[in-house]
């Protein structure tokens, strides 16, 4: 008596067929699905780290001692949703050809904050803060320095990373006072 696969070679052939395409396209999703999770185990966290680094624009021409201004564009991912935000920091670029970045925000309320020439010093309009141009508080209500980028220069390009917050100054001259409180009202 003859079996099935004797009976229709053919179609047993083409089942096989089938079901080896189906293993293989099974294999490719897992893999597919796999590989992003093994990248986030095993990729150490420096290399993530100096990836996630933006390139804020060009400083090899930064005047020395004057703070410039430069804004960037920093993509951020949320789900599948990838939006691109517009950043900007405050760069000095000392006498020893050294970079520093400054967070746009003053450190009292978060106000925007900016250079003046004359008396050399960052100025916050909203209560009167005082940085100078290495970020100490001089004056004013800002209970502490203003904040860094965590920062690199690469064949002259400023590569920006995380803000990190300063630590609370000493030299604060003003107590930390609200604007909203009842002396400023009276
Ligand atoms: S926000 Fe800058 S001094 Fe208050």
């Amino acid at each position: 008596m003859k079996t099935d696969s004797q009976a229709h070679p053919q179609e047993v052939s083409r089942r096989g067929f089938y079901a080896q395409a189906i293993f293989v396209l099974n294999a490719i999703m897992g893999a597919a699905l796999a590989l992003p999770t093994l990248a986030y185990l095993f990729v150490p966290q420096t290399n993530r780290k100096k990836q996630s680094l933006i390139d804020a624009g060009d400083v090899s021409q930064l005047p020395s001692g004057v703070p410039v201004e430069m804004t960037f564009q920093q993509s951020r991912v949320d789900g599948w949703k990838v939006s691109t935000q517009k950043r900007t920091a405050w760069v000095v670029k000392n006498a020893a050809n050294e970079i520093t970045a400054f967070g746009p925000q003053c450190t009292h309320l978060g106000c925007a904050y900016h250079w003046d020439e004359r008396p050399k010093q960052f100025v916050c309009p909203c209560h009167t803060s005082l940085f100078s141009i290495d970020g100490k508080v001089l004056a004013g209500p800002a209970p502490r320095p203003l904040d860094r980028y965590v920062s690199e220069v690469r064949n002259g390009r400023l590569l920006l990373g995380p803000l990190k917050q300063s630590e609370e100054s000493a030299g604060n001259t003003e107590p930390h006072r609200s604007p909203c409180s009842r002396e400023d009202a009276a």
